[in-house]
């Protein structure tokens, strides 16, 4: 037997509130919306110039928007990787490096740099390992410029991807370089020889 469809005004009453409903409450605003504002391009007596649109605050720099053309800000000179650490190398900025390198760098590199972590053991990706001849002899503008700009496999226009992301935006210039330079102390470590070591600590060698 078929049922019977129950009659229109039966079917309103039950749901045509909803879209009534949702009618109303759509055109409501109880927020910020009504309020005097300047919209976009309209004059302003309340500026000299009588703009409402105002210009940039002097020195204000916009997220992605930072003069990056100097070594700091790059590792770059003239487009070439440069080889000098723009800042003073002191054991704080070690530790500095060492605390960065081990809160954004170690989940893939590992601690000690060899490429070799749980997110490499599982994650299919294959982090470089810092202690290989190459990356042992780039300049240190080489790891700088990773941290700033990420590492691309292939042209992105041509099919080519992004097998590392860029720091830039989550470590500043100043910790980038001082992670750079601690990853340099951890390449060191693992290729010293024992006439690295202070002539007074050579004693402790093996021990
Ligand atoms: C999510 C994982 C991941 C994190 C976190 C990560 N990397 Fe990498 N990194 C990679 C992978 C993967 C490669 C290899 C890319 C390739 O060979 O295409 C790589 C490559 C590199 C290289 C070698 C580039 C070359 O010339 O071959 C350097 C240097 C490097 N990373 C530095 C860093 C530093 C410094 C940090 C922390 C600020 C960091 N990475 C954080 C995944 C990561």
């Amino acid at each position: 037997m078929q049922t019977q469809r129950p009659h229109a005004l039966v079917r309103f009453i039950r749901y045509g509130w909803v879209p009534l409903l949702t009618l109303l409450l759509s055109a409501c605003h109880f927020d910020m919306y009504n309020q005097p504002k300047i919209q976009t391009y309209e004059p302003s007596s309340f500026f000299a110039d009588g703009r409402g649109s105002r210009p940039n605050v002097a020195g204000a720099v916009a997220v992605g928007k930072a003069q990056t053309d100097d070594y700091f800000a790059t590792g770059l000179v003239d487009g070439v990787e440069g080889d000098r650490l723009p800042v003073e190398l002191t054991r704080e900025l070690l530790e500095r490096g060492q605390a960065q390198y081990n809160i954004w760098c170690a989940v893939c590199h590992g601690e000690a740099g060899f490429g070799k972590s749980v997110i490499a053991q599982r994650g299919g990706i294959v982090p470089a390992n810092f202690h290989q001849q190459r990356l042992r002899e780039a300049p240190i503008g080489h790891l700088f410029n990773v941290m700033t700009v990420g590492v691309y496999r292939g042209d992105p226009a041509q099919g080519g991807y992004q097998s590392m992301y860029s720091y830039a935006s989550r470590v500043s210039a100043e910790d980038r370089w001082a992670i750079a330079a601690y990853i340099r102390a951890l390449q060191l470590s693992q290729n010293a020889t024992p006439d690295d070591v202070p002539p007074d600590q050579r004693g402790n060698l093996g021990k």
